[in-house]
């Protein structure tokens, strides 16, 4: 390998991102306490560390963090992040800097080959190239073929261009390509193969290739894995050219844009070992034709078959007693699931989503004791036309995870027996169904998510939703719920989406705080009572999102990675005047709706202090005064709606400096003044401020003539009352709750007193109910 340095540091140009380097070594443990790390390797990595700039993260690590930040001198070097040792020698064996935001050159007089293991560990180290989850551009460099000892190449997730890189067939010692979620293009050419070829493992997924699948692929005999997802084949396949590859273990032919239409039982007769078969968005035939004893034995584990045109239950899955994952999602099978299902001893997911099963048929004795010790943890069978009550055996499915039966035709209540499952299930959907009756009370304590929106639910919330402690959604939107405002959900450390809309709360909300919260919809029910001016102090979630504590790298809400399975959270908001379905909510989205209640009193000025806000709907309340400056601050506002209200004073002129406000709505209250000016002020129709007091400004002129606007450009000018002052004073007791953790107590005490800082009052703002007597002439 040391011959390779060179060669591998040309394609790192730029290492805008993180370095993975992989070894093929088997005996990782954590870091051990027992071993310090040997002061020679700890010098190696201080080194390393600083041959690298730290850059700017890279997009798709929303939260990853530079881990060699926290690297120093005086510490065992086993215990630093992204580092692994060796539990019984105490050498570094394993550096994993994913996403930690390293910028700079990899030379190849890199201080890591210093590191002791890198002698001891020569032969397996680098063999493996893992440049995954970069942002490498251009192509290939052809003289990768100098690595005279590589096996492994691992490119995923870059954008290297060009035609495929052939070349890399001609290094024998190469066993594993991967190459997928790239930008090659092209035809799809294999050259020459050396023969025999030692690749194990092939993936060149998610490309832009096109044309046929080169026949020299069948020489590839030894290949174990197989990814040709999104080869772009633009015609008929000859699915027989995959029948010599006699090794492979994992095929992935989905979405290759070919109308010929695949036998299931004819592909599966080519292969003795397949474990993982999948076949998504292709035309596949599974029908029962052929006598499934006429298959050789199949040892098949995970089977995809997504929007393949399917119209039975593959009768084939019965055989198969090691199937782990079943994906028949988006297909037309109809009628019912059949029970011999709950029969296979390792079903760990199974996907009927999307196709038009009517219900379960009813286990029998056979298939109720294997339900007793089942495998299952996802079931996802969303969309599909099942009625009558939600089944019972579903209760004896005691490692149930996930379950989605969301948009079916379930009715009844929500069956008491699902308490058996309380310790299991995270995430359940019951969306869009016709179930009745309360909410039950001492189930679901492990739920992470839970939405039983478009119901017929009645009742109140339950109060044991206090112990839910790790449930981050809850979503009861559109039942008919009559309770008061949930404040006990306060306790919740993890909530981060509460949906409330379209049921019969009523009463105050003015105790509420939440930290995590992020998105935050009770419009449309019948809550009223007024807001007080530090109300959205403890908001933290949406004041920064700095504050959220997740670490994964994961963009959208879900569960976590699970064996290869997520499941995402779903929701849909208004957003622009528009119900916006966000079939995975973003991890930065965040939003507040308090639409349609009967809200009075002054919008609490420290709404300002959600800079991370993006969504604001107060319409259709009573708010009355000014709208506050404050709201300046909320500099990644998209759309905003107070329309409706009793609001009076001037639209705030820091408003117009909201660059990303694409809508906004001002009517039907009793605002007067100059119009702020700007971008986005300038391209809002009419319809946003009609039915108002007196606005005027060139922003109006443009785009209603038609409306009146006051004769004369008057001014507002009104002398400082107390009452003002007073706001003041509870503006900064408003704000000390929102100082970061550092500042407490006596320092707090004496910045109020001696200082009166600026910044303490920009949350805030200043009042534009009435101008100043200094601003008047
Ligand atoms: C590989 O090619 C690049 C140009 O494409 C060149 O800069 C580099 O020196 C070459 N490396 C070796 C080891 O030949
Ligand atoms: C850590 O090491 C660097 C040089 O390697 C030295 O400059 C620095 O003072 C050391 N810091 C501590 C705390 O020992
Ligand atoms: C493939 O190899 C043969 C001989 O082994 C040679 O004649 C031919 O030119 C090669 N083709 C390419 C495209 O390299
Ligand atoms: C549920 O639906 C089934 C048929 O779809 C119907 O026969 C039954 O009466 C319904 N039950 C309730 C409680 O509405
Ligand atoms: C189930 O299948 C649907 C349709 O293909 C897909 O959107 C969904 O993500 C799948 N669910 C899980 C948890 O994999
Ligand atoms: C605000 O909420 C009201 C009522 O809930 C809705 O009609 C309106 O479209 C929403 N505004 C925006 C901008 O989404
Ligand atoms: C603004 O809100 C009013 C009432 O809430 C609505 O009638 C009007 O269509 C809205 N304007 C726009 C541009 O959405």
């Amino acid at each position: 390998m040391k011959g390779s340095w060179n060669s591998t540091s040309t394609i790192s140009i730029t290492l805008y991102f993180l370095i993975l380097l992989t070894f093929n070594f088997r005996d990782v443990f954590p870091a051990p306490t027992r071993h310090l790390c040997r002061p020679e390797q700890r010098d190696a990595l201080l080194k390393f560390k600083n041959e690298f700039e730290i850059g700017k993260r890279h997009p798709y690590c929303t939260n990853g963090h530079p881990k060699t930040e926290s690297w120093g001198n005086n510490s065992d070097c086993c215990n630093w992040e992204g580092i692994t040792c060796n539990a019984k020698s105490g050498d570094v064996i394993e550096l994993d800097l994913r996403c930690s935001s390293l910028h700079g050159r990899f030379h190849s007089d890199s201080s890591i080959r210093n590191l002791r293991f890198l002698t001891t560990l020569d032969l397996s180290w680098l063999s493996s190239l893992s440049l995954s989850h970069n942002q490498f551009t251009g192509t290939l460099p052809p003289n990768i073929t100098s690595v005279s000892n590589l096996m492994e190449l691992d490119a995923r997730y870059n954008a290297f261009a060009g035609t495929f890189p052939s070349f890399l067939f001609t290094i024998p010692s190469l066993t594993e390509i991967d190459l997928s979620h790239n930008q090659l293009e092209g035809t799809l050419e294999f050259g020459n193969i050396s023969s025999p070829s030692n690749l194990l493992s092939l993936d060149i997924g998610s490309n832009n290739l096109i044309g046929p699948i080169s026949r020299s692929i069948s020489k590839l005999v030894n290949l174990e894995r197989l990814g040709l997802s999104h080869l772009n084949t633009q015609g008929p396949v000859d699915f027989s050219i995959f029948s010599h590859l006699k090794s492979l273990e994992d095929l992935d032919l989905s979405h290759l844009n070919t109308p010929t239409t695949i036998d299931l039982n004819n592909i599966l007769s080519y292969f003795k070992r397949l474990g993982s078969l999948d076949l998504s968005g292709n035309h596949v035939s599974a029908t029962n034709k052929s006598s499934v004893s006429d298959l050789p034995p199949q040892l098949i584990q995970a089977l995809y078959l997504s929007g393949c045109g399917i119209t039975e239950f593959p009768e084939f899955v019965r055989t198969q007693p090691l199937m782990t994952n079943l994906d028949i999602s988006n297909n037309k099978i109809k009628g019912q699931v059949p029970n011999w299902l709950w029969r296979l001893p390792n079903l760990f997911y199974v996907n009927l989503s999307n196709n038009t099963f009517m219900g379960f048929e009813r286990p029998t004795k056979p298939e109720l004791s294997s339900v007793r010790n089942p495998s299952i943890e996802y079931l996802l069978g969303s969309n599909n036309s099942f009625t009558g009550k939600i089944p019972s055996f579903i209760c004896e499915l005691r490692f149930l995870n996930t379950l989605d039966l969301s948009d079916n035709n379930f009715n009844g209540s929500i069956p008491r027996c699902m308490g058996n499952l309380k310790s299991t299930l995270s995430d359940l959907s019951l969306r869009q169904n016709h179930l009745s009756g309360g909410l039950p009370k001492h189930i679901f304590e492990s739920l992470r998510s839970l939405d039983v929106g478009h119901n017929q639910l009645v009742g109140k919330l339950p109060r044991s939703l206090i112990r839910f402690s790790t449930l981050e959604v809850l979503n009861v939107e559109s039942n008919r719920i009559n309770d008061i405002f949930p404040f006990w959900l306060s306790s919740l450390q993890k909530l981060q989406v509460l949906v409330l809309r379209s049921n019969a709360f009523h009463g105050p909300i003015h105790r509420a705080s939440f930290p995590m919260l992020r998105i935050i919809d009770i419009s449309n029910n019948h809550f009223n009572g007024t807001l007080p001016i530090e109300y959205f102090v403890k908001w933290s979630g949406m004041s920064s999102l700095g504050k959220n504590e997740d670490q994964s790298n994961e963009k959208y809400m879900g569960s976590g990675l699970n064996r290869g399975v997520i499941y995402y959270d779903s929701i849909v908001l208004m957003n622009r005047g528009v119900a916006l379905e966000l079939v995975r909510i973003l991890k930065i989205y965040t939003a507040i709706d308090f639409s349609g209640n009967k809200f009075e009193g002054e919008i609490p000025k420290s709404i300002g202090l959600l800079k991370e806000l993006h969504v604001l709907n107060l319409s259709n309340n009573a708010f009355t005064g000014c709208i506050s400056s404050s709201m300046g601050n909320l500099r990644e506002l998209e759309s905003l709606d107070v329309s409706q209200n009793k609001l009076s004073g001037e639209i705030p002129q820091e408003l117009g400096n909201l660059s990303y406000l694409a809508y906004m709505n001002f009517s039907h209250n009793q605002l007067s003044g100059l119009v702020p000016g700007g971008n986005q002020f300038q391209t809002q129709p009419c319809s946003s401020f009609e039915d108002n007091l007196g606005l005027f400004g060139s922003s109006l002129e443009e785009v209603c003539r038609d409306i009146h606007t006051p004769a004369s450009h008057q001014q507002y000018e009104t002398p400082e009352t107390e009452e003002e002052e007073e706001e003041v004073i509870s503006c900064i007791a408003a704000a000390i709750g929102f100082i970061p953790g550092i500042v407490f107590g006596l320092t707090i005490g004496y910045i109020l007193v001696f200082y009166k800082p600026k910044w303490f009052m920009n949350p805030f703002g200043r009042n534009n109910c009435k101008r100043r007597s200094t601003t008047s002439h």
